[in-house]
């Protein structure tokens, strides 16, 4: 457990630094839990830590908006970057180690990896965002390789993340428990995003009915099929000014296929895509849980 004499925080911004600090901790025979982001930290990321807190000797946490996985330069050229603020809650919830890399520094050369992610990595944001998911797979890998964790945390927020991050794991042969933490919402239902901040007033107030409407489906679900679901949310959804549906599909929680009945899967979670503007939201909400 966590010492109530805390050593302070270290903010490293190099590899080798990085390194050397965790395998000082590893000798002490110390678990090291990691939670990757890419820092605009709000509560969602904050409960990643505080779990990671609770289950580990060691709390590092990287914040790194990640060039790769963007296929969108305009959204990474306005992706929040507040590394100040960040760094002072990670250190008031009592984060050991926060790794806070340039992107020469993760990227001295282009990193040409193409990762076998199959099929969990070709649907929904796979095919929507080419390319994100391989950018996602070539900067976890990277971090678990320098920091060897025992468990690495994320949030069912990214829903299909978590099966990728699975998939590289099992491809790469790294040894180390992946944890998945439930979504963190506004009292309004709003899931918690880095990218709440672009919404205007006005589209923050209608953003909400995302949640709700997909909340609104868990009992239409209960005497309507699938199909009916997909097309009852998208409807509503779009009858709403500024929203629009990207998509919304209806898929085995473990390998992310789309389900034609509810009971295809002992496992099965309604993935959404919006447009609020030009601001891009997801959610997902869970008909049937493991
Ligand atoms: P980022 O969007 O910063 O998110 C970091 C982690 O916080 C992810 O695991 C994400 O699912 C989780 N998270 C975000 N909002 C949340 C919420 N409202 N409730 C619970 N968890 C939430 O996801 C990424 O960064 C990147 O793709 C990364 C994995 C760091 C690789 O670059």
């Amino acid at each position: 457990m966590h010492s109530s004499k805390r050593k302070e925080m270290k903010v490293v911004r190099t590899i080798s630094e990085l390194k050397s600090l965790i395998s000082g901790f590893k000798k002490e025979g110390k678990q090291v839990g990691l939670v990757p982001t890419m820092g605009a930290l709000h509560a969602g990321h904050m409960s990643l830590v505080s779990r990671a807190r609770k289950e580990n000797d060691i709390v590092a946490v990287s914040v790194f908006v990640n060039p790769t996985q963007f296929n969108n330069k305009e959204d990474l050229r306005t992706y929040p970057r507040t590394e100040e603020q960040d760094c002072a809650l990670l250190e008031a919830a009592g984060c050991d180690v926060v790794f806070v890399p340039s992107v020469e520094e993760i990227y001295p050369e282009e990193d040409t990896r193409v990762f076998d992610l199959g099929p969990v990595a070709e649907v929904m944001e796979g095919k929507f965002r080419p390319g994100h998911f391989n950018g996602v797979a070539q900067i976890v890998s990277k971090l678990f390789s320098f920091v060897e964790p025992d468990k690495a945390y994320f949030g069912e927020k990214d829903f299909q993340q978590i099966a990728v991050i699975r998939r590289m794991v099992e491809l790469e042969g790294f040894k180390l428990e992946i944890v998945s933490c439930p979504i963190k919402r506004e009292d309004d239902g709003l899931a918690l995003s880095s990218r709440n901040v672009r919404l205007s007033e006005e589209q923050r107030k209608i953003a909400p009915n995302i949640y709700r409407v997909l909340k609104e489906s868990c009992n239409f679900a209960s005497n309507h099929t699938v199909a009916e679901t997909v097309a009852m949310v998208t409807e509503e959804l779009n009858k709403l000014p500024q929203l629009e549906v990207e998509y919304y599909e209806i898929v085995n929680g473990l390998t992310m296929q789309p389900v034609e009945n509810w009971n295809d899967a002992p496992y099965v979670v309604g993935c959404i895509t919006v447009y609020c503007g030009d601001v891009r939201l997801i959610d997902n909400i869970t008909y049937k849980a493991l």
